[in-house]
């Protein structure tokens, strides 16, 4: 079956084609993705926050540059920027599908806001404690520990998927908490290049067990190193990534192409359970399987 097309070529497609990695402006692709057809989106944002400031790196004071998509435009601008976005996610989102969005201060009332303005329902705001922060040099501020993470579905009628079963084994048996205490990425996960603000992937590796299920759609409409495709591949999901940085994509790619090491995470004992914190990686058995979707493929331009 066909569905409408993206109006682009991938810049990566894996050989099955439930891969495809985008260098697009996510504005202008995503507008090509056809109404409730994605079932899980993972959205890492642009901060707004490499204006000049210093932080911590490998105990160093050090400019924040993370990069030219990084800098503010101003308040008003950088708002209908998130706006923009978000609204066409709400419309590509399915029924039953949901959105997490993570982001510091910087960036996440706007999102929050853009949200409610656009009647999206806020399901949980998920803090994620980064368990060893760099310290705070300026010593007039507590130590910036933790990031927040925004679950949204489509609208007030949508009834989301989540999987409370799996996150409570997850947790040993007690229900999930909305404080998840998660380390930075591991060596393992930057052993082809580091991108400044990569995710851990056993974040995403739980919010696709706790949202999604095998087979789901799942999209990254600002990919960075390609976190949420490796989480997506190796949980048999499928994945479209959109990124506008060369180097970025070809992270995402290698990532993809080697990603057993990283699949060996579901079982590093660091996941395990902690006394007081929950910080175990995903068990993906017993998904129960959504009908069939058309594949990825059924997205991508037929002018190939
Ligand atoms: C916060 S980072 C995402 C990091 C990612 N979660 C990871 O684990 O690597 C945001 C990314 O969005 C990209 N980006 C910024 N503006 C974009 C746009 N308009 N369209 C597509 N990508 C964009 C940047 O190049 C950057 O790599």
């Amino acid at each position: 079956m066909s569905l409408m097309f993206l109006d682009s070529f991938p810049w990566y497609m894996s050989p099955s084609r439930d891969f495809m990695l985008y260098k697009r402006d996510t504005l202008e692709l995503l507008p090509s993705i056809p109404d409730n057809s994605v079932d899980l989106i993972f959205a890492d944002p642009p901060y707004f926050l490499s204006n000049g400031g210093t932080t911590c790196q490998s105990g160093k004071r050090v400019e924040v540059h993370k990069g030219e998509w990084d800098k503010s435009q101003g308040a008003d601008e950088n708002h209908a920027f998130n706006r923009r976005w978000l609204e066409e996610c709400q419309r590509i989102l399915s029924p039953d599908g949901s959105i997490f969005v993570s982001g510091t201060h910087h960036v996440i009332f706007s999102i929050g806001f853009a949200m409610q303005q656009l009647d999206m329902k806020i399901l949980n705001d998920i803090a994620w404690y980064k368990v060893n922060p760099p310290p705070n040099l300026a010593c007039r501020y507590f130590t910036h520990a933790t990031e927040t993470i925004i679950w949204a579905s489509k609208n007030q009628t949508s009834r989301h998927f989540f999987d409370y079963q799996a996150m409570k084994e997850e947790n040993g048996g007690k229900q999930m908490q909305s404080l998840w205490s998660i380390t930075p990425p591991k060596k393992s996960e930057k052993r082809f290049g580091r991108h400044p603000t990569q995710k851990p992937i056993s974040l995403l590796l739980r919010i696709l067990a706790a949202a999604s299920r095998e087979g789901d759609l799942v999209l990254d409409p600002f990919m960075g190193s390609g976190t949420t495709g490796v989480a997506a591949a190796i949980t048999g999901r499928r994945f479209i990534g959109v990124e506008l940085n060369e180097e970025y994509l070809d992270l995402a790619r290698q990532r993809y192409e080697f990603r057993d090491e990283e699949q060996e995470q579901k079982l590093d004992k660091t996941f395990k359970r902690q006394k007081t914190m929950a910080a175990k990686t995903i068990t993906s058995e017993a998904r129960k399987p959504r009908k069939r979707r058309p594949s990825t493929s059924d997205l991508f331009s037929p002018e190939e």
